[in-house]
């Protein structure tokens, strides 16, 4: 064994699949663990056991370990941010509304194009450096600030780029439908033909995104038109995701659930019809109430959605304009006391679930035998802690494949 890390109060969920309903709450935790090393991959995990030695031996001294938490929503990588918007905010002004005006991701969107690849990446670098210190191991970044060929695949460069160099596992999805670029303000079926007939197969062919996403909202995308968009690209055999149901509840979910995506997202306003639905196709629902708090709108029914059997994940969403917060922890605290979840339902959202939302859960998501070496050391005596003290990084080391980052 490579390392062995003693003394230590696991705490984990289990399994290589998303977990629903009660299963959400079912987590392992064993007081006196040991956590052993080989390879980067989690060897052993489970109670102290005396015929077990590593080179490099680690006395945890009763503090929590858990999976590296998984954020599975985020849009890190944009050029400039929007705390111009702040004031409009106060005023009352909606997040749709600033949109509409030309502002909000179209305000993104002009700052990104304007943006180079190289200072894209450095900003991103940084944005990740703040995401692992706060526990995430592996992260989901989403496209959509390009809205044409070449801003988008600057996006989806610069998140490859991200992947090579930085010490956390990086999923891209692309999301060139987003919003409407300004050119197509005045032809929104011409973006739609530009985005199925040209971008979608210049992103296939360099091979640069895993899963693809739309802002399936009032005066964005309709579902009818997110599922034409998402059926063209399951073709070229990325993923579908959807941000559904987020301001209006106009359908997203339940076309999630038609076209068999991965996950649907946000969820703020979906119907019981849309939670059904999303539970009998096994659709993991992402939620994120970070923006919730940030847009100061309702927080997503995730009782609900547990009882109905849907597989709650939860991220944070960080963005320019709907929540310019990277902490995990923070959303952490947020689902516990504005969702109701149990601080057990919530590790299970953060880590497998994500994992399982991003197409990763017999991968990482979990500290079991053969899994990655992913792993929170936390200044924490039992996990309720990690929930009550919010507003500090409780983080005290974070291992990602077998090795100490920090
Ligand atoms: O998930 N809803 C659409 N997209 C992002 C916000 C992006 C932005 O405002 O820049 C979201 O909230
Ligand atoms: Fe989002």
């Amino acid at each position: 064994m490579d390392t062995l890390l003693k003394n230590a109060l696991l705490a984990t969920p289990i399994g290589n699949e998303a977990r629903k309903g009660k299963a959400q709450r079912e987590i392992r935790l064993i007081e006196n663990a040991m956590v052993g090393i080989k390879d980067g991959k989690v060897a052993y995990a489970g109670p102290a056991d005396s015929t077990l030695s590593a080179s490099n031996e680690v006395n945890c001294g009763g503090r929590l370990l858990t999976p590296g938490l998984v954020d599975a929503h985020t849009h890190l990588v944009f050029g400039g941010w929007r705390q111009k918007e702040l004031p409009l905010k106060l005023a009352g002004v909606q997040y749709l509304d600033i949109l509409k005006a030309g502002g909000g991701i179209l305000s993104t969107v002009e700052h990104t194009r304007a943006a180079s690849e190289n200072s894209l990446e450095v900003k991103g670098m940084a944005l990740l450096l703040e995401m692992q210190r706060l526990g995430v191991t592996t992260c989901e970044i989403k496209t959509g600030y390009g809205l044409d060929i070449e801003n988008e695949i600057k996006q989806l460069s610069v998140i490859r780029k991200l992947r090579k160099t930085q010490p956390m596992d990086i999923v891209a999805t692309f999301m060139g439908a987003h919003a409407y670029p300004k050119e197509y303000s005045d032809d929104r079926p011409g973006y739609i033909e530009y985005l199925i007939g040209e971008m979608l197969p210049a992103v296939a062919k360099e091979n640069l995104a895993e899963f693809c996403d739309i802002f399936c909202e009032t005066a964005v995308f309709t579902p009818e038109e997110s599922r034409r968009i998402l059926l063209e690209a399951m073709k070229y055999g990325l993923r579908p995701k959807i941000h559904a149901d987020e301001i209006d509840p106009i359908g997203g979910a339940k076309i999630a659930a038609e076209i068999g995506a991965i996950s649907a997202e946000h969820l703020i306003q979906v119907s019981d019809a849309g939670i059904n639905a999303l539970a009998q196709r096994d659709v993991t629902a992402v939620l994120l109430p970070g923006t919730s708090f940030y847009l100061d709108k309702p927080y997503a029914r995730a009782r609900d959605m547990i009882n109905a059997g849907v597989a709650v994940a939860v991220a944070t969403d960080f963005n320019p304009g709907s929540n310019p917060c990277t902490n995990m922890q923070f959303v952490m605290t947020l689902a516990c006391l504005k969702y109701k979840m149990t601080p057990a339902e919530v590790l299970t959202a953060v880590t497998l679930n994500g994992a399982a939302a991003l197409g990763r859960a017999s991968v990482c998501g979990s500290i079991e035998l053969g899994k990655k070496a992913d792993i929170v050391m936390w200044e924490a005596e039992d996990l309720e802690y990690i929930f009550y003290r919010y507003g500090s990084n409780l983080v005290c080391s974070v291992i990602k494949d077998g090795k100490f980052t920090w």
